[in-house]
């Protein structure tokens, strides 16, 4: 399927950088309250990432949801200030990648950076082949996209390194009911390390309890930007020991009543 059937404007967001609007998923890509300011804080900031780039030699990112790009323009930007940064790998899937010419209508606010770096979202989209694309991005970024749907990365086994952090970031379980199951997140388990953080901005419960039934601890964290809740998970109790867990045994035995609809 191409963006034609997607369906995407351009929307801004609060804090100048701007968001896509899908009619197709009758959503938009990021928080109207601030794009940027979003991604910092669910997948940078909350799960340690900031602080492991600073740490570890090595870090392998796995993201649920390509779309715009923007988390991989933004790794790019840690990296360029972190001193002796680590080298990255960035795995991500999109089965509706968008079109070069909507990449170049993204803009990032007052972020010369992101502004600076935008070309290569251009680049990537123009060169996209159905499957697993390769892109070597600098001296510490490798960047690995499937372009295809999540379960047939999956199905392929198309991924092999175990990530450190997981970006869970489909649109919310109403809009996109396919990335919140209980498979979806046994097989992010399966490209795991014992110790891995997955965060996402979702705090539905029906979300939480997938986690959990597919073995993930879980826990709450303050959402960004106007949400009060996000969420964060781990397959080790110890990496979320800063957080409010969740009582994940409830969580399965409501999920088993069939208490959600997802
Ligand atoms: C909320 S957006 C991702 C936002 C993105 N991380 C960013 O920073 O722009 C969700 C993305 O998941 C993609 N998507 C939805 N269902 C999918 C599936 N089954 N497999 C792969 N990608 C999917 C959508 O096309 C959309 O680009």
């Amino acid at each position: 399927m191409t963006e034609s059937s997607h369906l995407l404007t351009v929307k801004p967001t609060k804090d100048g950088s701007t968001t896509l609007f899908s009619k197709k998923f009758d959503q938009h890509y990021h928080n109207p309250n601030g794009a940027v300011a979003e991604s910092r804080h669910v997948f940078f900031e909350t799960p340690g990432v900031l602080a492991a780039l600073k740490r570890q030699d090595f870090i392998t990112i796995f993201e649920t949801g390509f779309g715009t790009g923007m988390n991989l323009l933004l790794v790019l930007e840690y990296l360029e200030k972190t001193e002796s940064p680590p080298a990255v790998i960035f795995n991500s899937v999109e089965a509706f990648p968008i079109s070069p010419k909507t990449a170049a209508e993204l803009n990032f606010g007052n972020n010369t950076f992101l502004n600076s770096s935008k070309h290569i979202l251009s680049d990537i989209f123009g060169s996209l082949i159905p499957g697993l694309n390769q892109f070597e991005l600098s001296t510490h970024l490798t960047f690995n996209l499937f372009a295809g749907f999540f379960d047939e990365l999956f199905e392929q086994n198309a991924v092999s390194d175990q990530a450190d952090f997981i970006f869970h970031d489909p649109f919310s379980p109403d809009a996109n009911p396919d990335l919140w199951t209980i498979e979806v997140f046994k097989n992010l388990a399966s490209v795991s390390k014992p110790d891995t953080v997955l965060s996402t901005y979702c705090a539905a419960t029906s979300a939480r309890a997938a986690m959990a039934a597919a073995d993930w601890y879980v826990a709450r964290a303050p959402g960004a930007v106007g949400k009060r809740e996000m969420t964060v998970a781990s397959r080790s109790s110890d990496k979320l020991a800063n957080f409010k867990r969740v009582n994940e045994k409830r969580l399965i035995e409501r999920l088993e009543r069939g208490d959600f609809r997802y």
